[in-house]
């Protein structure tokens, strides 16, 4: 595989091909339901209408969207590498910071991240490293990311001891705010300081929800956290969205829970719902988002209409 490339410093052009594994021919269209403004949607609720995205004349400054739920297996890091892509697509610069030790993020985008002399944890923790020395290129061109590997790990119990620890990521993101559209952060499934930082630096959150029976538990403690941070770190904090994940429309099952998250939280409910399929799964062993690796997909489609969304709201 290619080693990682740094995105600052370098000129734009080529995106960098970190992809481990070969591409193939995306010949297979799933079927997706093409929905009209009016239409009821699989949130059962009619669809919105959401505009094409503009134009942009320029860039920045960043809109920082944290993805967090401290459940995992929920499609955190999925749609952050696919949300991302689909923001690039639509012309938007984005930065994707890997904030779990377990470097998924990085991983899913083709990063081996034991092998990195600088991550995340060595932005938040050392004076001396930059971001700007740090951030990657990805495949896909105007998405970087800050990878982050298990030193991350330590930087929980390091942090306890330091003088405004709550904002150690804003202040580390702060330098390339003017420089990106879109900062989406790939929370770790805790609400640990870790993913207390990533709401401290957010503008907004994004919570994505599998469409499971328990999925719905744990939620309160999600909402009460971020009120007391709204309280007492970050005011601007706002629940940008809750994106139902892992949706099999051909079950009561999932039609139901879907039915629930809605009555729960009514409008912020994304009307893209993000389907159940193999193909996320593969997507990570190819080091690519689904919007390169099966463009065509249902998958790729579903998080092009989530990007209008957010670009939208
Ligand atoms: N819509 C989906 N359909 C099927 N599998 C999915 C979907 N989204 C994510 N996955 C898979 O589920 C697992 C957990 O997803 P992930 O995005 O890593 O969740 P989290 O970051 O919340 O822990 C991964 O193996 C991923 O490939
Ligand atoms: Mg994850």
């Amino acid at each position: 595989m290619s080693t990682p490339q740094p995105a600052f410093g370098r000129p734009r052009g080529e995106a960098a091909d970190l992809s481990l594994a070969p591409k193939p021919a995306d010949l297979s269209e799933e079927h997706v339901p093409h929905l009209a403004t009016g239409e009821i949607g699989p949130t059962g609720r009619p669809m919105r209408h959401v505009p094409e995205p503009s134009l942009l004349a320029g860039h920045g400054p960043a809109k920082v969207l944290a993805m967090c739920n401290q459940k995992g297996g929920v499609g955190k890091t999925t749609s952050t590498i696919n949300l991302g892509a689909a923001l690039a697509e639509y012309g938007r610069r984005v930065l994707l910071v890997d904030f779990d030790p377990q470097g998924a993020l990085s991983v899913g985008l083709g990063v081996q991240p034991h092998h990195l002399d600088r991550t995340i944890y060595n932005v938040i923790m050392e004076r001396s490293a930059t971001i700007e020395e740090t951030v990657l290129r990805t495949c896909v061109e105007d998405m970087d990311l800050l990878p982050s590997n298990i030193d991350l790990s330590a930087a929980e119990v390091q942090l306890v001891s330091e003088v405004g620890r709550e904002h150690t990521l804003q202040r580390a993101l702060r330098p390339v705010l003017d420089h990106y559209d879109y900062i989406l952060i790939d929370c770790q499934p805790s609400l640990g300081l870790l993913t207390v930082n990533a709401l401290a630096a957010a503008d907004g959150m994004i919570i994505p929800l599998e469409c499971e029976f328990f999925s719905l538990r744990g939620v309160a403690l999600l909402i009460d956290t971020i009120e007391k941070v709204r309280e007492r770190l970050n005011p601007r904090l706002e629940i940008s969205g809750i994106l139902a994940t892992m949706y099999d429309p051909r079950t009561l099952h999932s039609r139901e829970v879907m039915a629930r998250v809605v009555e729960a939280f009514g409008d912020i409910v994304y009307d893209t719902v993000i389907n159940r399929t193999v193909r996320f799964p593969e997507t990570t062993v190819a080091g690519e988002p689904i919007t390169r690796w099966a463009p065509r997909s249902g998958g790729a489609k579903a998080y092009r209409a989530l990007a209008r969304e957010v670009i939208a709201r």
